[in-house]
């Protein structure tokens, strides 16, 4: 499969991806809104095509949205992966890419979505939180479930500790998840995600 990678911040689970080396992706494309990511580095010493728009000269989402679609358009993409991209998809992009995005998100999914979600499952006071890997759909961290993994809470844990333990999880089963997706070894059923028998 063609993919192309949208970050937004330090890039490590791209990084992640990359070292993975999974046989059924090329990265053919990695995109951000900003261009000072640390992702970009990362991007440029594998030597992978990088194209940076800014969301600060659109003035809608949408907008903005119509420019990725342009921008994507000659790459033929087969699955956009988000790795920490710090953009809401309009449904003009998700439509565009139906079924073809998927994203990481650091909490147990449908607990905590949105942004701080480390911070809220501290505040909440859960023990266990995790990850979760989806696909996207029109609303926010609500897209069927393709993978989640746990990470327990401990009473000495901080903020800070909960997010190290998150990030480890997350590099592990990402690479995971995008596997599965890009060897067409899963189908939807409902809002399930499972395994084609
Ligand atoms: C990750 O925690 C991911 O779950 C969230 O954004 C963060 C990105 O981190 N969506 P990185 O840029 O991959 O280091």
């Amino acid at each position: 499969m063609r993919v192309a990678i949208f970050a937004s911040g330090s890039g490590t689970n791209l990084q992640a991806i990359i070292d993975a080396q999974i046989k059924t992706i090329e990265i053919v494309l990695v995109f951000s809104n900003k261009s000072d990511a640390y992702a970009i580095e990362r991007a440029k010493n594998h030597n992978l095509a990088v194209e940076v728009i800014d969301h600060k000269y659109f003035e809608s989402r949408e907008d903005f949205d119509s420019e990725i679609i342009r921008l994507l358009e000659p790459y033929n993409l087969d699955l956009i992966i988000l790795a920490g991209y710090m953009r809401i998809l309009s449904p003009v992009l998700v439509r565009a890419y139906k079924g073809k995005i998927i994203n990481i998100h650091p909490a147990l999914l449908p607990s905590f979505p949105g942004i701080n979600s480390t911070r809220q499952a501290l505040e909440y006071g859960v023990k266990y939180t995790g990850v979760t890997v989806h696909f996207v759909d029109e609303g926010v961290d609500t897209g069927p479930i393709i993978l989640q993994s746990i990470v327990e809470i401990e009473d000495r844990d901080t903020e800070e500790s909960v997010l190290e333990k998150i990030h480890k999880v997350e590099h592990q089963i990402y690479p995971e998840a995008i596997a599965l997706v890009s060897s067409d070894q899963i189908e939807l059923k409902g809002r399930r995600v499972v395994k084609k028998s």
